[in-house]
């Protein structure tokens, strides 16, 4: 059965991002106690990037063991890392350069080579990190994601799992490659098998232009070929969407 989402709506986006930052410390610490790492999902997109410059600083950055965290990606687009399109380069500017984490622990989608491949070569680096050489993500410890962190676009995706797609409905891959003819561009994605095998997923939305959307993904039908965001539901985690108030100012149900 998967969770119910829990929605905290936050006055402001800087409230939003603070309570992004203590959802983060806390998974982490959580992780390390109890598996001696954290294996965090990082989003890409724009919206996280506060969030990132306020943990790569006083008092955040304080507040977790570095050492111990390994960083993943929901999703990269197909460019080189030092593209400014790119993920991973977001990630690092705003976060990981600032932060003593381990490039051994730094898992970046290589965005540079085919998409196929470099699906196919990070779902083995997943494999390899949860110790599961086949099959589905056990869901244990130190075997699947202990965060997830997801934005969601004015059309109902998330991760790089678009409307009409193929990959929201990969039902044993867990990574895929996939051209989006919307962005005109090929996209490298976690699938909803390893996205809902997370401990813990958490949305950031932030923003008046994603609250027709927002409303359409919490409170309206299930469609989630349409609406792909709506697919992420871990079986044996929680669901987490952190709003602030304008993205949040269409919803019926608070
Ligand atoms: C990406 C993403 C994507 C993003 C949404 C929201 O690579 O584009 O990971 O799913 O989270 O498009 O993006 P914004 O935060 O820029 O609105």
């Amino acid at each position: 059965m998967a969770t119910r989402a829990e929605v905290e709506v936050l006055p402001t986006r800087e409230a939003l991002m603070e309570a992004a930052a203590a959802r983060f410390v806390s998974a982490a610490g959580a992780a390390i106690r109890a598996s001696g790492r954290f294996v965090v999902a990082l989003a890409g997109g724009s919206t996280p990037k506060a969030l990132y410059a306020l943990l790569a600083g006083a008092p955040w950055a304080g507040r977790v063991d570095w050492s111990r965290v390994h960083v993943f990606w929901g999703d990269e687009r197909c460019v080189p890392p030092d593209d400014p399109a790119s993920n991973y380069r977001m990630a690092r500017e705003a976060l990981l350069a600032h932060v003593p984490v381990s490039e051994r622990n730094v898992h970046r989608i290589r965005g540079e080579d085919d998409p196929r491949r470099a699906a196919a070569a990070y779902e083995r680096v997943l494999r390899e990190t949860f110790a599961t050489p086949v099959g589905p993500p056990r869901r244990a410890p130190g075997a699947r994601f202990d965060l997830v962190l997801l934005g969601m676009g004015d059309n109902g995706h998330t991760a790089s799992l678009f409307p009409g797609g193929t990959a929201v409905r990969e039902t044993e891959r867990w990574v895929v490659a996939e051209r989006i003819d919307a962005v005109e561009m090929w996209r490298v994605t976690l699938t909803p098998v390893v996205l809902n095998a997370a401990a813990e997923v958490a949305f950031l939305v932030s923003g008046a232009e994603k609250a027709p959307m927002l409303r359409r993904v919490l409170e309206g039908p299930h469609e989630p070929d349409a609406l792909p965001a709506q697919v992420v539901a871990p079986d044996d985690g929680r669901l987490r969407w952190l709003v602030d108030a304008p993205a949040a100012a269409r919803l019926e149900r608070r």
